[in-house]
């Protein structure tokens, strides 16, 4: 396949010259050799520091900083933790204080995000640090995955990044990028997993934190910066990447095939209330043993038959993982109309009239602050900081 840079970069006319360049000599699925391995960490650099977006976390000499940064950035996109990183933080504003929090508080600071598992992970784990560690995090890669909930991804993030370990990080965006780099296919067995991780250990620079210079923290942070904003999954930005001369494939490789997309509909209830100046929304606890989203609130759910013939007054779609929802949402079409009402008798034990001007410190479900959001039920939380990432994308990894 012959690469048309002409059609790769958006809204140009102009012949992109870029001088046609070998590829490497490499057999495909071979690792880079020892003069690549340097040309590469600096071609890399180089490129980042001209490129890299400018992120609340980023540059932060903070490792509870970086910790809650990771956290929120596993399988969630960039724009949404931007959303939620500094608010939290003004909330949370150390190990201690979120320790202290009551667990529907940190939920209610996390609501947006989905996973909710992370928050709960997070604030027991910040609770541990406090009792058992005087509030301080480990300092290198060994000591922090003896964390619980903190994995081989966060740990050696967490620990290059903050600590200056030199320790490689592999999330999907870099497996991606070395996958290509490397002509290697993709496959997810354990031998597939340990090339990659070598091929990444190897890049890592070795140097120290010395100066203020964090070589291996950088060097991991633009590992993920290229997989995120020019290694994309489907249509790879071959014509901006810096280490395109030493990539084997350079546009042709085939990423893994996604989940397939299901579509479900889902009707949800708006009820408010008047009690004197103050005005009340009907939600619905979660069980607290329920596998998703356990004890968070949202909208009651509407039996299909309940909304046949009824005009919604909102429709959004909402995705969780591989499933799309179309929700709609209904309210009574007038004082008198209790139907809809009806359709929640038995469920009584698990509704709760909560004040609106309460919303924002409740545990909601993403979906329900959506939805309360657009219906002005509920403010909108001002974006505490950040632009918006140059490029999204649901597809690979993270952004
Ligand atoms: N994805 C997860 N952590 C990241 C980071 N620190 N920089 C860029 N992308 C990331």
């Amino acid at each position: 396949m012959t690469i048309d840079w002409l059609s790769m970069v958006k809204g140009t006319r102009k012949k992109i010259v870029k001088p046609v360049q070998q590829a490497p000599v490499r057999a495909a699925g071979e690792s880079l050799v020892a003069a690549e391995i340097s040309a590469f960490r600096r071609k890399l650099m180089q490129w980042y520091r001209k490129n890299a977006r400018k992120l609340p976390w980023r540059g932060v000499n903070d490792p509870y900083r970086t910790w809650v940064s990771e956290v929120m950035l596993q399988q969630t996109r960039v724009t949404a933790v931007i959303e939620h990183y500094n608010e939290f933080l003004l909330r949370f504003p150390t190990v201690l204080a979120l320790s202290l929090a009551r667990e529907a508080e940190v939920l209610a600071a996390w609501s947006g995000l989905g996973y909710y598992r992370r928050a709960r992970m997070l604030h027991k784990t910040a609770q541990f640090i406090t009792q058992e560690r005087q509030g301080a995090l480990p300092t290198d890669s060994a000591g922090l995955r003896t964390l619980p909930g903190v994995g081989d991804y966060t740990a050696a993030a967490i620990a290059s990044i903050a600590f200056g370990e030199s320790v490689a990080v592999v999330d999907g965006n870099v497996e991606r990028v070395l996958l290509r780099v490397t002509g290697r296919p993709h496959v997810s067995t354990a031998a597939g997993r340990a090339f990659v991780q070598a091929q990444a250990n190897a890049l890592v620079p070795r140097r120290k934190m010395e100066k203020g210079v964090n070589a291996a923290g950088d060097h991991n942070e633009a590992m993920m910066e290229l997989g995120a904003t020019v290694c994309l999954p489907k249509a790879p930005l071959c014509a901006k990447c810096p280490v395109y001369s030493l990539c084997l494939t350079r546009g042709e490789h085939v990423t893994p095939v996604r989940a397939v997309q299901r579509s479900l509909p889902a009707a949800y209830l708006l009820s408010l209330r008047k009690q004197g100046t103050v005005t009340e929304v009907l939600l619905h606890r979660r069980v607290a043993d329920a596998s998703l989203m356990a004890g968070m609130l949202e909208l009651p759910g509407l039996p299909e038959e309940s909304v046949t013939g009824r005009e919604p007054l909102l429709r959004v779609r909402h995705a969780i993982t591989n499933t799309n929802y179309y929700v709609q949402v209904f309210a009574a079409r007038s004082a008198r109309d209790r139907s809809l009402m009806k359709s929640l008798v038995g469920r009584e034990a698990t509704l709760e009239w909560v004040r609106t001007t309460r919303l924002g410190g409740q545990p909601l479900t993403g979906l329900a602050r959506k939805v309360l959001q657009r219906l002005d039920v509920m403010e909108v939380r001002p974006v505490a900081w950040g632009r918006p990432a140059a490029i999204e994308s649901r597809e690979g990894d993270v952004l």
